[in-house]
C-alpha cells in the first residue's frame, strides 16, 4: 500500500488519515469519494463499489468504528480518521472470526457483497457482543445481497457472537480422500471473498489504460445522425478516438444463439430500445469523466416506439426486425393428446390468465473488465458467465479467428444470467484493437440497468380440466413473452417454456404454446429458469384452483397427480429413475397440516387486520439445453510433484462449481482435495465446460469431471503397473500405489513430460443424451430433472396491502447432495428471489434505473428457510447428483401466490403483489361483497 502520494497540482490537497492501522496520504479534490480513493490510489479494492449512491451497502467501510457508505463520504471527511476496510479486518478478533464463520457457514457465494457485510457486521460486535438475529438484521439491512438469502450471513455473525468466549471456529477438517461428496466442505475459492483480495471485473486494470465510455440512445426508439465526430474528438483534450458501426472490423452483430444472432455493437441509423449504444468514446480516464455526454454530436428524431406485446403483434405493426414477421421472434410448440376433447369431458375446469413484468437482475457487481491487444491477439478480462460464447462473439466482431481472441474471466459478482451475454466486452474489444492501446470499461449501476437484459415480462392465458377425483386431465396453456428488440435469449424461454408448463404432474391431455414477442424496449434474456418462473406462477396456481373446484387438498391434488418413473412427460419421455417429486411433496406434509391448522385457528381468533394463509408449489426443471448439444471438456494432469492441475472451464458465479467440480473429481480419482490446484474460466488454459446456465455445470462438468478422474485413476495404476482394485495414495512425497502387499512410490520427478506439461494427463467430454423435438415437441428435451416443492405461510395486513412471508420450507430432489451447504445457499438465494419476483420487483424501462426505487428484497425482507433435501439419485449424474440453481428459485412466487389467495381470498391478475395491488384488489372484493376471506 503506497502510504504518501504527491498532489499533482496546487488546487489538490493532500489529505493524511489511517487505514487499516496505518498512516496513509491521498491526494485529490477533498470532495472525491473514499471508495475511489481506497480502490485506486491505495489499491484497497476490497471495498465494492455497485451503486455509487448509497443504495447497496457493498462500499460499506468503518470510520472511527461506524460503518459508512464509503462512496457517499467525502475524502475530506476522513482528514485525521480511521477507515478500517475488509483487508483490515483480519487484524482484529471479531473481523478474523467473522472471516471464519462466513467460511464455515457458507455465508459468501459471489462475494461481492461479503466485504461490506462483514464490515457491518464488525461494527455491530463491536457494540453489541452477543446480538440476536433481529438485531443483526438490522445491522446488515443496508448491505444488499442478491445470491444467498441472507439466513447464512446472519446465521453467521450470530454464531460469532454466541460462541464470543470461545477460541475461534477452527477451519473444518479435510475429508478423506474419496469421501468429499457429500461432505459440508468449505467452498475452495471462500478465502479471498472474505478477505477482500478476489478479483471482480472492476477491481484491476492495466495503469496505462484509456476508459471507454458508450453513447446510448435515450428514446425508446429513434433515429440518429452523427454530426463532426472529428471535430468533437479534436475539441476534447484527453479524448482518443470515437467508434461507431462503420469503425467495426468484422461484423456489427452479436448473439448468444448464433442463428438469431441479430445485436448490433453500436446501432446504425436506428436505435431499437432506450439504452442501445451507437459509439463509444475512447480516452484519458479524467477526460472521459469530465465528459458531457450531452455535448456528444448526435441528432435524434425520435419515432413512435411498440413497447407491449398487444401492439407488437397488432395488424400492420412497424416491423422492429424486417425479416421477423408479425414482430414475432419464434414460437414454441408441445403438443400431446386432445386438449379440446378431454377439456370438454373434464368434471372440474379452471381458467385464469396471468401477467408478469421484466425483473432486473440487480446483481451487486456491475459490468466491468479490460481488453490488451498482444500483436494479432486481443485479450479481454471481465465478469462473465460464458467466456468461450463470448470468445466467438468477439472473434466475429473483430474478424478474427477464435483462437485469437483470449477470455479471462474475473471473479463474477453476480450474473443470474445476464452475464450470459455480451455486455462491456465488445466495446472493449473494438476499442483496444483499433488503438492498440489497453482499455477499462465500467458500467454504473444505470447504465446497467438500462443497458442489459432483464427476465421476460409474460402474459399468460391457460385452462386446465381435472376428473372430480382430482386427476388432471388436460392443460391448455398460451404464453406470450416480450422479448424486447434484439433475441438474445428469447428462443430459449419460447422453447423451454412449454416443456415445462405442465409442472412436474401427469398431464395426458396438453397444448402448450409461446411465442417470443419483439418490441422497442431492452431485450429480455436469461435470468435464472429461463421463463419457467413465470409459467409456474400461471400454472400452480390455476392447480390450485383445480384442487379447490374438486374439494380436494391441494397438497394431495399434487401427490395424486406427480409424475412417477413410469408415466410420461408432456414430451413423451419417461424418465424411468430419480423423479423426486412426489417425495418432495411428501416432505412438506406435517408442515402443511401443522400450518393450514395454525392458521386457521390465528384467523378465526384475531381481532385485528392481520390475516394469514399457507401456500405451495411443485417445479421440475430439465438441467442443460433443451435437445441441443451442450458438451463440457475437463482436464486434469498430475505434476511431477504429485500434485493434481484440474482445468475445468466453468465459471463459478457464486453457486459453487469450483468446489462441487472438484469434489467430484477429487473421489472420482481417490485423491483428498488439498492435492488439487484448480484452473477456471481462461480460454487459453481451460477446455471448453460451456457456460453457466441452465443448472447444467455439476451435471454436465461435474460428470465430465468424474470421468477424467477415474481416467486418470485408470492410468496411474497402469504406470504403476497394478490392478483395478489397488489403491492409490497422494501426499507430500508424490504419489504412491499399494496393490496387496505390495507398494510403489512413482517416480514422478524423474517421468518425462506431456505436451501439456504433465507426466500424465486424462480428459473427458460429457454431453447429456438428448433428442430432438419433433412438430409437436414430442422427444427427450433433458437427460436429468430437478424437482421440489415450496411451501410458503405469509401474513398479510388488510388495511396496508403489505405481505410479510412468515417461513419458507423448500424440499428438493437434488439427485445427490455433493455439498449440502452450497445446495443449502442455491435454496436460500432462489426464495429470496422468488420471493422478490412475487411481491415487491418489477422493472419499468425509463423508470427507476437505480437501487433506489427498484426494491430487492433485503435482511429483513426474507423469511427464515427449512431445506429439506431428498436424494434421489439421477442415473446420469456424477455420483447420481442433479442441478439446482434455477430450480431454487421457481416455486417461491406460485406458493406465496397461493398463501395470498388462502389468506385473503384474492388472485391478482399481475404479480408482483405489491402493496398497492394487494389493496386495491381487497378493496375491489370487498366492494362486491366478498369481503377479504374467500
Ligand atoms: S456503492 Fe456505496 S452504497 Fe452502493
Ligand atoms: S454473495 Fe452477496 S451478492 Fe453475491
Amino acid at each position: 500500500m503506497p502510504s504518501v502520494q504527491e498532489p499533482k497540482t496546487e488546487s489538490e490537497q493532500l489529505i493524511a488519515f489511517r487505514v487499516n492501522g496505518r498512516t496513509v496520504s491521498a491526494s485529490g479534490s477533498p470532495l472525491q469519494r473514499l471508495s475511489r480513493v481506497l480502490r485506486e490510489q491505495l489499491g484497497l479494492t476490497g471495498t465494492k463499489v455497485g451503486c455509487d449512491a448509497g443504495d447497496c451497502g457493498a462500499c460499506t467501510v468503518l470510520l472511527d468504528g461506524d460503518p459508512v457508505c464509503a462512496c457517499l463520504t467525502a475524502l475530506g471527511q476522513v482528514d485525521g480518521c480511521e477507515v478500517t476496510t475488509v483487508e483490515g479486518l483480519r487484524s482484529s478478533k471479531v473481523g478474523a472470526r467473522l472471516q471464519q464463520s462466513f467460511l464455515t457457514h457458507g455465508a459468501a457465494q459471489c462475494g461481492a457483497c461479503t466485504p461490506g457485510m462483514l464490515v457491518a457486521a464488525t461494527a455491530l460486535l463491536d457494540k453489541n457482543a452477543a446480538p440476536n438475529p433481529n438485531e443483526v438484521m438490522d445491522a446488515i439491512g443496508g448491505v444488499l445481497c442478491r445470491c444467498t438469502g441472507y439466513r447464512k450471513i446472519i446465521d453467521a455473525i450470530v454464531d460469532v457472537g454466541a460462541n464470543v468466549d470461545e477460541s475461534p471456529h477452527e477451519e473444518l477438517p479435510s475429508p478423506e480422500a474419496g469421501t468429499a461428496v457429500g461432505k459440508r466442505l468449505v467452498r475452495l475459492d471462500g478465502a479471498r471473498k472474505v478477505d477482500g483480495s478476489e478479483i471482480f471485473g472492476a477491481d484491476e486494470m492495466p495503469t496505462n489504460a484509456l476508459a471507454v465510455r458508450a453513447v446510448r440512445s435515450p428514446y425508446h426508439r429513434a433515429r440518429f445522425q452523427f454530426g463532426d465526430l472529428t471535430a468533437f474528438v479534436r475539441e476534447h483534450p484527453g479524448i482518443a478516438a470515437v467508434f461507431t458501426a462503420k469503425d467495426v472490423p468484422g461484423q456489427n452483430c452479436f448473439g448468444v444463439i448464433p442463428r438469431f444472432a441479430d445485436q448490433p455493437v453500436f446501432a446504425a441509423d436506428e436505435a431499437r430500445h432506450r439504452g442501445e449504444a451507437l459509439a463509444a468514446v475512447v480516452g484519458e480516464v479524467a477526460a472521459i469523466e469530465a465528459l458531457e455526454i450531452s455535448d456528444f454530436p448526435v441528432r435524434w428524431e425520435e419515432l413512435p416506439p411498440i413497447t407491449d406485446i398487444d401492439a407488437a403483434l397488432a395488424a400492420r405493426a412497424t416491423l422492429i426486425h424486417e425479416h421477423r414477421p408479425d414482430n414475432i421472434l419464434v414460437r414454441g410448440r408441445v403438443v400431446r393428446g386432445n386438449v379440446e376433447d378431454a377439456l370438454t369431458k373434464a368434471e372440474v375446469v379452471a381458467q385464469a390468465e396471468y401477467e408478469t413484468g421484466f425483473v432486473e437482475h440487480a446483481y451487486i457487481e456491475p459490468e466491468a473488465g479490460f481488453a490488451r491487444r498482444v500483436g494479432d491477439q486481443i485479450e479481454i478480462q471481465a465478469c462473465t458467465q460464458a467466456p468461450y460464447m463470448d470468445r466467438n462473439d468477439i472473434a466475429a466482431i473483430l474478424g478474427i479467428a477464435p483462437e485469437s481472441v483470449r477470455i479471462i474471466p474475473t471473479a463474477v459478482g453476480g450474473g443470474f444470467g445476464s452475464k450470459l451475454d455480451l455486455s462491456v466486452q465488445p466495446f472493449l474489444a473494438v476499442a483496444a484493437w483499433l488503438l492498440r492501446r489497453p482499455v477499462r470499461m465500467v458500467y454504473s449501476r444505470n447504465e446497467s440497468m438500462v443497458s442489459t437484459t432483464k427476465r421476460h415480462p409474460s402474459r399468460i392465458r391457460l385452462r386446465g380440466g381435472c376428473t372430480k377425483e382430482g386427476k388432471l386431465q388436460a392443460l391448455d396453456f398460451a404464453a406470450d413473452f416480450n422479448t424486447g428488440a434484439y433475441s438474445s435469449w428469447g428462443p430459449t424461454v419460447a422453447a423451454r417454456v412449454p416443456v415445462h408448463a405442465s409442472g412436474p404432474y401427469y398431464v395426458p391431455h396438453y397444448r402448450a404454446l409461446t411465442r417470443a414477442v419483439h418490441t422497442n424496449l431492452l431485450p429480455a434474456g436469461a435470468f435464472r429458469g429461463f421463463g419457467v418462473p413465470q409459467s409456474a406462477i400461471a400454472q400452480e396456481q390455476l392447480y390450485d384452483e383445480l384442487a379447490d373446484g374438486a374439494g380436494i387438498d391441494r397438497l394431495e391434488f399434487r401427490i395424486l397427480n406427480a409424475l412417477d418413473g413410469n408415466t410420461p412427460t408432456v414430451t413423451g419421455q419417461v424418465l424411468g429413475q430419480g423423479v423426486g417429486i412426489r417425495a418432495c411433496l411428501e416432505a412438506l406434509r406435517p408442515r402443511w397440516k401443522a400450518a393450514r391448522l395454525e392458521f386457521a385457528e390465528f384467523n378465526a381468533k384475531t381481532t385485528s387486520a392481520l390475516r394469514r394463509g399457507v401456500g405451495l408449489a411443485g417445479m421440475w426443471y430439465g438441467c442443460g439445453n433443451t435437445s441441443l448439444p451442450n458438451p463440457s471438456t475437463v482436464r486434469i494432469g498430475l505434476k511431477r510433484n504429485g500434485r493434481i492441475a484440474l482445468h475445468q472451464g466453468a465459471v463459478d458465479i457464486g453457486q459453487g462449481s469450483n468446489t462441487i467440480v472438484t469434489q467430484i473429481c477429487a473421489d472420482a480419482l481417490s485423491a483428498p482435495i488439498e492435492r488439487f490446484d484448480l484452473l477456471s474460466g481462461d480460454t487459453a488454459i481451460t477446455p471448453d465446460c460451456g457456460k453457466t446456465s441452465a443448472s447444467r455445470q455439476t451435471l454436465v462438468t461435474g460428470k465430465a469431471a468424474q470421468s477424467a478422474g477415474e481416467q486418470l485413476r485408470r492410468a496411474i495404476l497402469k504406470l504403476a503397473g497394478a490392478c483395478d482394485c489397488a489403491n492409490i495414495y497422494f501426499d507430500d512425497d508424490g504419489v504412491t500405489v499399494r496393490d496387496g502387499d505390495t507398494s510403489q512410490k512413482l517416480a514422478l520427478a524423474r517421468m518425462p513430460l506431456d505436451q501439456y506439461g504433465y507426466v500424465i494427463t486424462s480428459e473427458a467430454t460429457f454431453d447429456p443424451p438428448t433428442s430432438p423435438l419433433d412438430e409437436n415437441g414430442q422427444g427427450v428435451p433433458y437427460a436429468v430433472f430437478g424437482f421440489g416443492a415450496h411451501l410458503a405461510e405469509i401474513e398479510v395486513d388488510t388495511e396496508l396491502g403489505t405481505v410479510r412471508v412468515l417461513k419458507v420450507t423448500a424440499a428438493h430432489d437434488v439427485g445427490r447432495a455433493i455439498n449440502p451447504t452450497l445446495i443449502e445457499g442455491q435454496i436460500e438465494g432462489g426464495v429470496a428471489q422468488g420471493l422478490g419476483m412475487a411481491l415487491m420487483e418489477e422493472f419499468f424501462p425509463g423508470k427507476g434505473e437505480n437501487l433506489h426505487d427498484y426494491l430487492i428484497p433485503s435482511a429483513g425482507d426474507v423469511p427464515p428457510v427449512e431445506s429439506i433435501l431428498i436424494e434421489d439419485p439421477s442415473p446420469v449424474g456424477p455420483f447420481g447428483a442433479k442441478g439446482i440453481g434455477e430450480q431454487a428459485v421457481i416455486p417461491t412466487a406460485p406458493a406465496i401466490l397461493n398463501a395470498l389467495h388462502d389468506a385473503i381470498g384474492i388472485r391478482l391478475k399481475r404479480v408482483p403483489a405489491t402493496p398497492d395491488r394487494v389493496r386495491a384488489a381487497i378493496l375491489a372484493k370487498a366492494t362486491k361483497g366478498g369481503g377479504t376471506r374467500g
